[in-house]
């Protein structure tokens, strides 16, 4: 209000069913896996769901708000918005650019692989360019918390087509460990770090998913987006692929954002 900092960001479920509820669930689980501290919850607007989320480029001090410099990966690495499906891989830009810029590269890139990965597992196929972040504080740059993620794979009509390939996958029926450890190693991670992450993901996933509350699951076909989690949770940890073929895309190869608009709302309004 007025110019002052806003604290939430506020997003109403409107073309993808129960959306709200969704991004809850697995925003909540990325807060479980270490990948954000900002908790989300839903409202209930007016008989619409809306998604809460806490602002992580806000900072409370003195009783005043700051607000943080972030920019999306499409602004740091000098991409158009129109272009957030064309990121590359990111070994190629994304972890280029946290290798040029953090005082901690290990540590950052490694946190990208996490969030990179949490996506592949909750079966989110938009990790677009503008879905990672980096943060300017103090003078040092540091990747983002996790934001943006929703199980996309329970809605059918979407391709189930990453928007961005992990190793030589682009689906995220095909996509497996191996893809994960490619990924990992194209970004200058070893083989054994990407495991231990990858190990590490699942165990927290799993503790995390029987901790989720009733404020969370009930009300809503939670089940789905569970069920899906739990069956590639088990696929990463035997190396199959993690998905089934009914879940691979078809002839569609429309992005997410086609698809929504496709259902007469724009993105931001998801
Ligand atoms: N918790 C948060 N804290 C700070 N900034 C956020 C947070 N969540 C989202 N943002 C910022 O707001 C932008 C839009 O939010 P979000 O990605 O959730 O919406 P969207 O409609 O799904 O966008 P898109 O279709 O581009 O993915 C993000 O790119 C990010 O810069
Ligand atoms: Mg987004």
């Amino acid at each position: 209000m007025e110019g002052a900092p806003s604290t939430h960001i506020l997003k109403p479920a409107a073309a993808w069913s129960h959306s709200a509820h969704n991004e809850a669930v697995v925003v909540t689980l990325a807060h479980a896996a270490g990948l954000t501290d900002r908790a989300v919850w839903v409202e209930d607007v007016q008989g619409t769901a809306v998604l809460v989320a806490e602002r992580y480029d806000r900072e409370v001090c003195h009783g005043g708000i700051t607000r943080l410099h972030q920019e999306d990966m499409c602004q740091a690495t000098g991409l158009r918005s129109v272009d957030k499906y064309h990121i590359g891989w990111p070994s190629e830009r994304m972890a280029r650019l946290l290798r040029q810029f953090t005082d901690s590269p290990t540590v950052e890139i490694e946190k990208l692989l996490r969030q990179l990965a949490f996506r592949v597992v909750v079966g989110d196929e938009d990790g677009h360019g503008k879905n990672y972040s980096v943060l300017l504080n103090s003078g040092k740059v540091t990747l983002s918390p996790m934001y943006d993620s929703l199980c996309t794979l329970i809605y059918p009509e979407l391709s189930g087509r990453m928007a961005a390939r992990v190793g030589a996958q682009v689906s995220l029926a095909k996509v497996d460990r191996a893809a994960l450890v490619d990924e990992a190693k194209a970004m200058g991670i070893p083989q054994r770090e990407a495991e231990t992450c990858l190990g590490e993901l699942s165990s927290t996933l799993r503790t995390a998913i029987d901790a989720l509350g009733p404020r969370l699951t009930e009300g809503w076909p939670s089940e789905r987006v569970i069920g899906v989690i739990q069956a590639r949770l088990d696929r990463l940890d035997s190396g199959e692929p993690l998905g089934r073929v009914s879940e691979e895309s078809g002839q569609q190869s429309s992005t997410f954002d086609e698809a929504t608009l496709c259902r007469g709302s724009s993105p931001s309004q998801r």
